[in-house]
């Protein structure tokens, strides 16, 4: 078969559905695909047919998924830019959280708007495993400011609008008592809008994809969601609904990027070995801008090993497969077993932000196909 190609395996997605279906929470508990991971048709209507609601992060995203006969409904729809077509995905049920002041002004104009919507506040409290995948904090511009509450609800007052949504995404992690604390912290914020009924805490969660790196435990983190929701409802009357909506946990695993060594070259002795493979970052930019560490191994029978870098074919000197972890300035040689050109190389764990988040057509290269498998 063809290569370079993702393949996407549909066992390995359904086992992902039915483990985040399982999951109860006291008042509720919609769980959401973050399109934006890989919105592969295919991933779209096995999600929809299990049920999974939606979370669209553009109105592009949101309208690709109404073609795709996803109802309005079951989208919601949180954008660092503002929707193109607003009005129109008012229309169809789309639900709407504005990210910002603007967006909500924006919101309050269109003509036959809803009577509610959601906002996305940054409580200033942001985790990720790296500066980039942190979406909270002083050095993020994802929500509204949360000194700036007053003149939401202020806004909202004017214009007769229920904000019941609350929408808080403040970065990755897999340990549970972060979660802890960023529920708490959630819950402060709630507790500034009176009529929010359901609490949206986005995705995040942590999958192992290299090394040390650890999985989150849905069932201890929903365990801690669920003590710290009741205590808030026997605190304050209120029974919130939440939202999960988890991208890389859905389906990073699921996903193969399946290549061709194309070259091998060196830098001689105290230099090094590099595989030029048949792909790079026009395919495949985690590990070029985040330093993410993926598996990567030479599909042959060889008892034997090398040090190799792995580079892409693009002519970029960042295009890179064995960065050093979080540091993509820096190269790391992997121990992969000896390889000959022409040997397939398949890199594991490519399932979310690979095929959706490359840099689509840079050096001409044609895209790695993307197949759905068994
Ligand atoms: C608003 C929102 N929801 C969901 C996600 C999905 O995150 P992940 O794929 O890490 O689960 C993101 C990721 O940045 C996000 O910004």
């Amino acid at each position: 078969m063809q290569t370079p190609r993702y393949e996407y395996s549909r066992a390995g997605i359904q086992e992902r559905i039915d483990y985040l279906l399982e999951l109860s929470l006291p008042f509720g508990l919609v769980v959401r695909y973050a399109v934006k991971a890989n919105p592969f048709p295919e991933i779209i209507s096995m999600m929809h047919g299990a049920g999974i609601h939606f979370d669209a992060s553009s109105s592009y995203e949101a309208t690709e998924l109404l073609a795709q006969g996803v109802p309005g409904e079951r989208i919601s729809l949180s954008s660092q830019q503002s929707a193109h077509n607003l009005e129109a995905l008012l229309r169809q049920g789309v639900l709407f959280v504005a990210t910002s002041l603007k967006q909500l002004r924006l919101f309050v104009a269109t003509p036959g708007r809803p009577a509610s919507v959601g906002v996305r506040i940054n409580p200033d409290m942001g985790h990720g495993h790296n500066k980039r995948t942190s979406t909270g904090g002083t050095s993020a511009s994802f929500g509204i400011w949360h000194e700036y509450i007053p003149e939401v609800l202020a806004a909202a007052k004017e214009a007769g609008l229920t904000i019941d949504r609350l929408h808080l995404h403040i970065g990755s992690g897999a340990d549970p008592s972060v979660w802890g604390s960023v529920m708490d912290r959630a819950l402060e914020v709630v507790a500034r809008f009176p009529d929010v009924t359901s609490l949206d805490l986005g995705g995040g969660f942590k999958v192992h994809r290299y090394g040390t790196e650890v999985e989150a435990d849905m069932v201890s983190i929903a365990t801690i969601f669920s003590e710290k929701l009741r205590a808030f409802e026997t605190q304050t009357g209120r029974a919130l609904r939440l939202e999960i909506e988890p991208g890389t946990y859905f389906v990073a695993h699921a996903g193969v990027l399946v290549a061709t060594i194309d070259d091998i070259v060196d830098t001689g002795e105290t230099g090094h070995i590099f595989l030029r493979l048949n792909t790079g970052m026009n395919d495949f930019l985690r590990s070029a801008i985040y330093g993410a560490q993926h598996r990567i191994e030479v599909m042959n029978d060889s008892a034997e090993t090398g040090e190799y870098v792995v580079v892409g074919h693009n002519c970029e000197s960042g295009d890179l497969f064995t960065p050093v972890p979080g540091n993509p300035e820096e190269i790391a040689p992997r121990t992969l077993r000896m390889a000959s050109i022409g040997d397939e190389v398949r890199i594991y764990d490519t399932g979310a932000y690979c095929a959706s988040m490359r840099t689509r057509g840079y050096n001409s290269y044609p895209d790695a196909h993307e197949y759905m498998v068994a």
